[in-house]
């Protein structure tokens, strides 16, 4: 099963896309963990992207691109794939198409997160991550159940993402306007788009996403 996750940034993507993975034993590709990877590790790649993603802006699609054709034939996708921040652009969704087609695969289902926006930066500015396995929080919805320590893999280590500052974070949701919306229309036409209610508390968003996926 091949889903891409479709929403603004903080509509829950990334909480979602871990849960499907657990619940389906499918593989998340999150573009933005890859190009965060990229500047852990200080690579030329990293240095490149830094910037554009400390401001708020996306990378260019050729980087994207080249990313995830280098990761969907990779044997943990042999069962199928979540796409999380990907494709956020025309241009990008059209190479997806080439890239699936080319494998003699397909998408099966691409979700809308609908989400207010007063919400969404409310979401992304208490949110704070685990340093070590990318479990995402918030400072007053969705602490860890112990303070101080992941639920998932135990590390005491969280940090805040530099692009989550207010600002930033609405420079990210004009880009998602202009430039990622017109994704909607490019899936309504295909017949696998569905929307659910990113509103709702966590657990009723994935209960709503696995009657999307049956
Ligand atoms: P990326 O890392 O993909 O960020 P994003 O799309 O902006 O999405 P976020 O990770 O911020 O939000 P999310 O929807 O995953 O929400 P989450 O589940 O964490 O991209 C970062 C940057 O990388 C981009 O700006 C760009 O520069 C670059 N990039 C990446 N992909 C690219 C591409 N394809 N092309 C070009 N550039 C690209 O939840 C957020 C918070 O809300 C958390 O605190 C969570 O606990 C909480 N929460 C989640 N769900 C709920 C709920 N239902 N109720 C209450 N709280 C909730």
């Amino acid at each position: 099963m091949n889903i891409v996750l479709l929403g603004p940034p903080g509509s829950g993507k990334g909480t979602q896309a871990k849960r499907i993975e657990q619940i389906h034993g499918i593989t998340q590709l999150a573009t933005g963990d890859m190009l965060r990877a990229e500047i852990a590790s200080g690579n030329a790649l990293g240095r490149r992207v830094k910037g554009i993603m400390d401001a708020g802006e996306l990378v260019p699609d050729d980087i994207i691109i080249t990313l995830i054709r280098g990761r969907i034939g990779k044997p943990d996708c042999r069962n199928g794939f979540i796409l999380d921040g990907f494709p956020r652009t025309v241009p990008q969704a059209e190479a997806l198409d080439r890239m699936l087609a080319q494998r003699d695969l397909r998408l099966d289902h691409v979700i809308e997160f609908e989400v207010d926006e007063a919400v969404l930066i409310d979401r992304l500015t208490g949110r704070f991550t685990c340093q070590h396995c990318g479990a995402s929080y918030h400072e007053r919805d969705n602490r860890p159940k112990v303070d101080g320590i992941c639920d998932v893999c135990s590390s005491c280590e969280f940090v805040c993402r530099p692009d989550d500052s207010p600002e930033t974070v609405k420079a990210r949701l004009g880009v998602y306007r202009r430039q990622t919306a017109p994704l909607l229309p490019y899936y309504r036409r295909t017949g696998i788009l569905q929307r659910v209610d990113g509103m709702a508390d966590i657990d009723a968003v994935t209960r709503e996403i696995e009657e999307v996926l049956g």
